[in-house]
């Protein structure tokens, strides 16, 4: 069946789409309907219609951070709006992004404006929307640190709601927008950026990237260079190999159980997460569990990084989720550690 486009001034709806170029995972699937939507203003009159308001609705942005493990029946809503509106206040500036816009671009974009705080994010991939859902985080900083509030349309009470810091429940990989998951979709995020920050160099391989760079005073723009180079070093390139960056998130475990495992591992990598708490390198686990590299058909682990999963051309969305659960239960069986999925995991079997 073929794809039927119709424009319908502010979005353009697209029948039986292909989703095979809109998600970084590059599974190919299609959605019932895909919505891609230029003006946010527009949500209301979209989501009326029946045959959207009756059917289940994802949203999208550059599909970097989500597994599809079957055809999506359904509305998928593609956030395509751009626009960056910034005030100055004294030492900080107050910007309000739109939600579609690309996050790599906007933090390259401050830089360019001199303003610190999102050095250390460079080179995320994925959409200004998407990025307080689960709280991206890179090198040492979350972005929550610098979202002043959210702008979303919510969906049950039909309004737009402007949710602040507090509301967000942000913590690590997470915030309210996973505990509701449905509820908002993100129009817009309002950052306060300060022209002057300390740099933060504490996350392993900053400062040495840094001295390889023959920097010492290190401006925010030398820090994003070195963050670039790290990462590029790290880990695979979406556009070269697809994958939705860590597939597993670094598992939090009662200290005490971190202890004994670190008794029976002393190379056992882990760090503070609060009283009583450890969070444990999920890369570290599946790289001992022997995972690094494996595969099964085109599903498997980078071999750059342990955390990654990847598909080398040809797997469905099934595969690479078969491929996720064998490297959770085979973990589990090492450690006793129950790994979970980073990226939003879409589809019948997967629920
Ligand atoms: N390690 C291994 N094997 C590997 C890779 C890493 O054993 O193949 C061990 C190393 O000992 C290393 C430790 O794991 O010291 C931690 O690795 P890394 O510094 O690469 O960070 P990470 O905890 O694996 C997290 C984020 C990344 C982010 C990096 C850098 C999560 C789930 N992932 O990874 O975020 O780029 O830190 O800050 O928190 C993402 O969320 O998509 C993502 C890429």
């Amino acid at each position: 069946m073929r794809a039927e486009t119709t424009d319908m001034g502010g979005y353009t709806l697209i029948e039986n789409a292909p989703l095979g170029a809109r998600n970084t995972l590059r599974v190919n699937v299609h959605a019932t309907l895909l919505a891609e939507i230029r003006e946010a203003t527009k949500l209301p009159e979209l989501l009326n219609f029946p045959a959207i308001r009756q059917r289940p609705l994802l949203v999208l942005g550059e599909g970097s951070n989500m597994l599809f493990t079957g055809d999506y029946d359904g509305t998928v809503l593609a956030m395509a709006t751009r626009g960056v509106h910034v005030e100055h206040d004294g030492d900080n500036a107050r910007i309000a992004v739109a939600a579609g816009e690309r996050w790599d671009d906007f933090v390259r974009w401050t830089l360019g404006q001199g303003l610190a705080g999102l050095e250390n994010l460079i080179l995320i991939p994925g959409t200004v929307g998407a990025a307080p859902i689960q709280n991206i985080g890179a090198y040492g900083t979350e972005v929550a640190e610098f979202i002043e509030s959210v702008e979303a349309w919510d969906t049950r009470e039909r309004r737009v709601a402007v949710l602040g810091h507090a509301d967000c429940a942000f913590a690590y990989r997470d915030s309210l927008f996973k505990h509701e998951p449905g509820r908002y979709i993100v129009t817009a995020v309002r950052f306060v950026l300060p022209r002057l920050r300390a740099p933060r160099l504490d996350y392993a391989g900053i400062r040495e990237e840094l001295t390889r760079m023959g920097i010492d005073k290190p401006a925010p723009f030398h820090v994003a260079e070195a963050v670039i180079h790290l990462r590029s070093r790290k880990l695979p390139d979406p556009a070269v190999i697809g994958n939705a960056g860590s597939f597993f998130k670094n598992p939090i475990v009662d200290t005490a159980t971190a202890e004994a495992l670190k008794a029976e591992h002393p190379e056992l990598v882990a760090w503070p997460a609060g009283i009583g708490k450890t969070k444990l390198s999920a890369a570290w686990l599946i790289d001992t569990a022997g995972l690094k590299g494996a595969r099964e058909g085109d599903a498997g682990i980078s071999h750059r990084h342990a955390l990654v999963l990847v598909n080398h051309g040809g797997a469905s969305g099934g595969q690479l989720w078969a491929f996720a659960q064998h490297v959770i239960d085979t973990v589990r069986k090492r450690f006793g550690v129950t790994l979970e999925p980073e990226p939003l995991i879409v589809g019948a079997d997967s629920q």
